[in-house]
Parts: C-alpha cells; structure tokens; sequence
C-alpha cells in the first residue's frame, strides 16, 4: 500500500497527521505529506485507510506504484 497527498487538494486539517504521525509530516501552514515515499508498512495499513477516510478534502489518495495514466 502506498499513499500520497494531493497538495492541491489538501487544506491542513492534520487530521491525517493526528491519526498517524508516522506517516504524514505537516509543514509550517499545516499541510500535509506523506513521509519517504508514500509506502505504508502492513502494520500501518488500516489506519493509514482511516486516515484517507478521515481527510474531508479527499486530499489522500491510495495508488498503487503504477505510473499515473496521462
Ligand atoms: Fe490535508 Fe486532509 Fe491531512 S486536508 S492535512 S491531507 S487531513
């Protein structure tokens, strides 16, 4: 599983954050992103999907290593 946040989406609720500090960084303005590349151990997987429930900008994506389709 490998998560990122869609910076234009994104509009620093932190919850993400709150909910699982170890895989989100907030910069100064409170938005957020994912820490390293974006990948979620499997121990951190089910919060790391309720985090992306908790967003209420939708701003966390899961994707899945595959290049985006342009
Ligand atoms: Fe941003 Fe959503 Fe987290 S708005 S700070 S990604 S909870």
């Amino acid at each position: 599983m490998k998560l990122r946040v869609d910076p234009l989406k994104c509009q620093g609720h932190a919850r993400c954050f709150a909910l699982v500090p170890e895989l989100f960084d907030v910069d100064e303005y409170g938005m957020s992103s994912v820490k390293g590349d974006g990948t979620v151990a499997p121990a951190l997987e089910e919060r790391a999907r309720l985090a992306v429930a908790n967003c209420p900008e939708f701003a966390i994506e899961e994707i899945n290593g595959a290049a985006p389709a342009s």
